[in-house]
């Protein structure tokens, strides 16, 4: 369970980027953060792994207060959540199977991971996880050599190797096509129903956050405007959340589900 108690963020220059952030967030819960750039997104999702440090309030994951956190518990904090980025951020120059595998020596140099002997135990968790996200057949291919969607299933495997509890996504399908998008969509669901694996993503396409979350949260300036179940979301709850500039989203989403059906 993840918890926000009156939760600020300002960053050293001044930005107040989260104020007065309460939200309660359940094991197995798929969250979608919605709202425009700059709202806060990032940050907030940020926080709960502390790649961020809040400013004030409380942030507890599983009854672990984040910020008393140290060190070495950081790191023990972290193997439980895994992060997905809009960019991959997988070592494109190696194999499928070596990049899941740096999931199981998060604390050793870079060449370590790479060139690192591992357990057979931890070969078939790998190969297992690429299984899970339906790229199995690609272990043995160098990274550079598949497309978006496939490199964003790397990367899913590689957290799902860590068997986290939450995985925080951060834009996870906004460099990828439209079709693409939907099959990675598909995978997270599948993740999050099969393995109980909360998901909380920010993600800028509103049709796609309410097709597959089962919660939204809307963000403007920093601030939670809307907190409830996808159904509920109605066009003046986005016109809150977008800050009256929802047609223009609307216009994209449209432009984008055209392509997909
Ligand atoms: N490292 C940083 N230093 C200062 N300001 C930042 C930093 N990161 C983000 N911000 C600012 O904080 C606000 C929220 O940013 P962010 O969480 O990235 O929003 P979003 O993900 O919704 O686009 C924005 O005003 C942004 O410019
Ligand atoms: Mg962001």
């Amino acid at each position: 369970m993840i918890e926000f108690i009156q939760v600020e963020k300002t960053y050293p220059n001044g930005t107040v980027a989260l104020q007065n952030i309460n939200l309660t967030i359940g094991q197995g819960e798929f969250v979608a953060v919605i709202g425009l750039s700059g709202a806060g997104k990032s940050t907030l999702i940020r926080c709960i792994n502390r790649m961020h440090d809040i400013t004030s309030g409380t942030l507890n994951v599983d009854g672990t207060n984040v910020s008393q956190l140290k060190g070495k518990e950081i790191r023990r904090f972290r193997r439980r959540i895994g992060m997905i980025f809009q960019s991959f951020n997988l070592v494109t120059r190696i194999t499928v199977i070596k990049n899941v595998l740096v999931s199981f020596v998060p604390d050793l140099p870079m060449w370590r991971k790479i060139t690192g002997l591992y357990t057979r135990e931890q070969k078939l968790k790998a190969l297992e996880a690429l299984e899970k996200v339906g790229i199995l057949d690609k272990a043995f291919i160098r990274v550079d050599q598949l497309s978006g969607g496939q490199q964003q299933r790397v990367a899913l495997a590689r957290t799902l190797a860590q068997s986290p509890d939450i995985i925080l996504a951060d834009e996870p399908i906004a460099s990828l096509d439209p079709v693409t998008a939907h099959m990675v969509m598909d995978d997270f669901k599948r993740i999050n129903q099969d393995m109980n694996i909360s998901v909380i993503m920010n993600i800028h396409h509103v049709e796609i956050a309410l097709e597959y979350a089962d919660r939204i949260i809307g963000i403007r300036q920093g601030a939670v405007v809307f907190d409830g179940s996808s159904s509920q979301v109605t066009k003046g709850i986005l016109d809150e959340i977008y800050g009256g500039k929802t047609e223009e989203i609307a216009d994209r989403s449209e432009e984008k589900s055209v392509y997909v059906r």
